[in-house]
């Protein structure tokens, strides 16, 4: 399967899903959290730092941009590109550099540096439904794959 679709009830059920996302998760994936304002992305994305055992609060990046984790086997980096206004800021923060093959990379609002990031090898899109929330995660590469067929 290339695709999966979930329901998120609750916010309960999106930190339960990112916490299920954090047991398939390997040293370079790159994934992408697309959605308007609220719709989950860091919330989920808390679910899976917490999932890792991170016992401190997992504040959005929003107005630094980038939060990074650091666990045994892999740092998690968590980015949000909302504030940009040009896709070329992806190359003058430095944050190319952090794409690498040891390091899990989430990028909330990859939209905005889309022409300059590449594909990612999943891709979480999220929309609301009624009081809550539904995900469609896509795999573009074999890595992502792997992790997705884990979670379905
Ligand atoms: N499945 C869900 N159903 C209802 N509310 C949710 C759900 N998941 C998250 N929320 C709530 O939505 C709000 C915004 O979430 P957030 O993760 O910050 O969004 P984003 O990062 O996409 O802007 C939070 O108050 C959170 O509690
Ligand atoms: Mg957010």
């Amino acid at each position: 399967m290339k695709e999966l679709k979930i329901s998120l009830f609750n916010e309960k059920k999106t930190l339960e899903v990112g916490n299920n996302i954090s047991k398939y998760l390997f040293g370079g994936l790159l994934i992408f959290l697309k959605g308007e304002l609220g719709s989950g992305k860091t919330t989920l994305t808390r679910g899976l730092i917490k999932g890792l055992g991170y016992k401190g609060s997992v504040k959005s990046p929003t107005y630094s941009l980038l939060e990074q984790y650091k666990f045994r086997k892999l740092n998690i980096n968590h980015f949000d590109l909302y504030r940009f206004n040009t896709a070329d800021e992806w190359i003058t923060s430095g944050f190319q550099e952090y794409l690498n093959n040891v390091d899990v990379n989430i990028i909330e609002w990859s939209e905005m540096a889309n022409e300059i990031l590449p594909i990612p090898d999943l891709e979480i899109k999220f929309s609301y439904v009624n009081d809550g929330r539904v995900i469609n995660i896509k795999s573009f590469t074999e890595k992502g794959y792997k992790c997705l067929i884990k979670l379905s």
